[in-house]
């Protein structure tokens, strides 16, 4: 049962380290700065893991990092699932699962993606304020274990309040700009085609990626507050002329990788 795979996974998490994260981070492609700055660091990969899904995507290492940060207890997921991969949406979003089983109150998920709103650039980050799920597909689907949520999650606020304002506070204090808008979850693999990406806007769309809602909802599911990150790495199809290339995603998000570490250091430093 899915309960089962759940707890046996944690357990086996906490057969090998002693640690009670509060705080999960879900790092991005590129954007994986963060884990240098925890102390007391220990890992335990993906493969290790029970049931844990695992991936081989360029720039992600694929492995939980817990360490302390700004004297929190903070776990990193290094590597993400992705619905293009072949995962089913319960699948990809099962480490959610197993990190609010360890006692993860929060979650922050930082993601790359495509820019729709033209008053963006290229790394520039934006607080994800709402989601569009393109995809005709969620993570909920299937049989609901109420010991877990319940069947009809609400949604109208699926990035948490109070920590967006934290995060905004943090911001202006740093003197780090940002931008906030909608991330509307597209399935790749392949970029959006330019009429496909019209329509997102005209949807209300202001960035377009392939991660981050079914973390999203699941964490939501399950009582978590989340705060979501993004890092526009280029414009979106048609928006801008210039070709698309994973290579440049990962250099953009690298090049941003320094100041959102700091941003989230110092929400860390301020969390409530
Ligand atoms: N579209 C979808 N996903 C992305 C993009 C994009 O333009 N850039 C980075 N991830």
């Amino acid at each position: 049962m899915f309960y089962d795979q759940i707890l046996e996974a944690s357990n086996y998490i906490q057969s090998k380290v002693n640690r009670k994260p509060v705080i999960a981070i879900v790092l991005g492609s590129g954007l994986g700065a963060i884990v240098d700055s925890l102390e007391n660091k220990e890992e335990i990969s993906y493969a290790s893991i029970p049931y844990f899904p695992c991936s081989n995507i360029e720039g992600h290492k694929d492995q939980l990092v817990f360490g302390n940060l700004k004297g929190k207890e903070i776990v990193c997921m290094q590597g993400r699932f992705h619905y293009y991969e072949g995962f089913t949406m319960r699948q990809l979003s099962f480490p959610i699962y197993v990190l609010r089983q360890l006692g993860v109150q929060d979650l922050i998920v930082t993601n790359a993606c495509g820019g729709i709103n033209e008053s963006f650039q290229p790394g520039d980050l934006m607080i994800i304020e709402d989601y569009i799920n393109l995809l005709g597909d969620n993570p909920l689907i299937g049989d609901n274990d109420e010991r877990l949520g319940p069947r009809f999650p609400d949604m109208s606020q699926p990035y948490n309040l109070e920590c967006i304002a934290l995060a905004k506070e943090v911001a202006k204090q740093l003197s780090i700009p940002y931008q906030t808008g909608v991330y509307a979850l597209f399935n790749g693999p392949c970029y959006e085609t330019a009429a496909e990406i019209k329509a997102y806007k005209v949807l209300g769309a202001d960035a377009v990626g392939m991660s981050t809602v079914p973390e999203t909802i699941v964490a939501n599911y399950l009582g978590m507050r989340v705060l979501g990150i993004a890092c526009i790495t280029n414009m979106a199809t048609g928006i801008s002329k210039v070709k698309h290339s994973h290579e440049k995603v990962v250099e953009v998000a690298n090049q941003s990788s320094q100041q959102l570490c700091q941003w989230i250091q110092s929400m860390i430093e301020n969390w409530k």
